[in-house]
């Protein structure tokens, strides 16, 4: 089968193309540099920006897959969570084209989609396994135990990874989205320097929580003042490892909960150098399959969201035309 998926419920505008598991190409236009002096993506913006580019990004896709569109035979696109406004362009678009060409249409949920992108990987992990999506809108851990079967374990109760990656990334004077930003500055600093806080580490559930490590963070930097320059390295460093810290920590406990082996881990921070190399030496020492796919494939995309799709479509399942866009995680 061979699947249009379309994806625009952030700042990327993004179209691939999958067939049985297999990527045919994935385009991703990113808005990043046109929200950078907002300091975060502005919702209006991004609605107008995916308007411009979704026609043409799918349009690369198709090309770039050595196809005709004659020849794509379903469309699954992101339903939500995201900004409402980009969700629905994404939407519309892929309503259009199913029925203009009388295709089906499956909505996909952009977190389940995250996890998704293991499918695209030689070797797939069979549920069930524990899924980690770590990006700028989610921390969550999942028990996955089938295609539209996954339990939420774990969530964040304040901000997720990514934003806390942002918001320190700011503090620190880095462009957004500081999380790249902060890994590149904290290859140079001492992550023992600061003895950042690592919320919840002994409470008894799941939940992550970031939002006081940040408050931390900004206290240090204000106290600081004109000593900040020499520091920043340092206190990137010592904030990553904070991060990193409490979601091994989670993941461990989980693993321990559930006896589940198998830990796919996807989202934007997913492409964080130290979070792999420190998620790799877990595997090795709890003897996990750990499932960590390509840096391009955890941030947003579209082939998650095709891949996603393709399982819903094969189980059966159908979106019909009045397949509607939600904002936040309710569902
Ligand atoms: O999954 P994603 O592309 O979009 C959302 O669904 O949110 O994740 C974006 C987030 C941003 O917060 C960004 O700063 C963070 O992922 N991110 C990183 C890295 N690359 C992207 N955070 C830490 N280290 C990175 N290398
Ligand atoms: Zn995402």
């Amino acid at each position: 089968m061979i699947i249009l998926g379309i994806e625009t419920s952030c700042d990327e505008t993004a179209a691939a193309i999958v067939s049985d598991g297999k990527l045919l190409s994935s385009v991703v236009s990113s808005q990043v540099e046109d929200h950078r002096i907002y300091g975060g993506v502005v919702p209006e913006i991004a609605s107008r920006l995916h308007t411009e580019a979704i026609v043409p990004v799918v349009r690369a896709a198709v090309t770039e897959a050595e196809l005709t569109v004659d020849r794509i035979q379903a469309v699954a696109v992101t339903m939500g969570p995201g900004l409402i406004g980009a969700v629905l362009v994404g939407l519309s678009v892929a309503k259009a084209f199913a029925a203009a060409r009388n295709l089906p249409l499956i909505g996909v949920n952009h977190v389940q989609a995250h996890l998704a992108a293991s499918v695209l990987l030689d070797d797939p992990p069979q549920p069930p396994y524990l899924g980690l999506v770590v990006s700028g809108g989610h921390t969550d851990l999942y028990m996955v135990r089938g295609a539209e079967d996954a339990e939420l374990l774990a969530k964040t109760l304040d901000d997720a990874a990514g934003e806390a990656f942002d918001k320190v990334g700011n503090l620190l004077g880095l462009p957004y989205p500081g999380g790249p930003h902060l890994a590149r500055l904290a290859e140079s600093g001492d992550q023992a320097a600061f003895d950042f806080p690592r919320p919840r580490l002994r409470s008894q559930d799941l939940d992550f929580s970031f939002s006081g490590l940040k408050t931390d963070v900004k206290r240090t930097v204000e106290s600081l003042g004109d000593k900040l320059t020499e520091s920043r390295a340092d206190i990137a460093a010592s904030f990553q490892q904070a991060v990193i810290d409490v979601l091994l920590d989670r993941v461990r406990r989980a693993v321990r909960n559930t006896d589940n082996r198998t830990l796919v881990v996807s989202g934007g921070v997913a492409a964080n150098s130290r979070l792999r190399q420190a998620l790799t030496a877990l595997s090795e020492t709890m003897e996990l399959r750990l499932v960590l796919p390509p840096m391009k494939l955890c941030t947003d995309n579209a082939a998650m969201v095709a891949a996603a799709g393709e399982i819903l479509l094969k189980s059966g399942k159908r979106s019909g035309p009045d397949l509607d866009a939600f904002a936040s995680l309710a569902r």
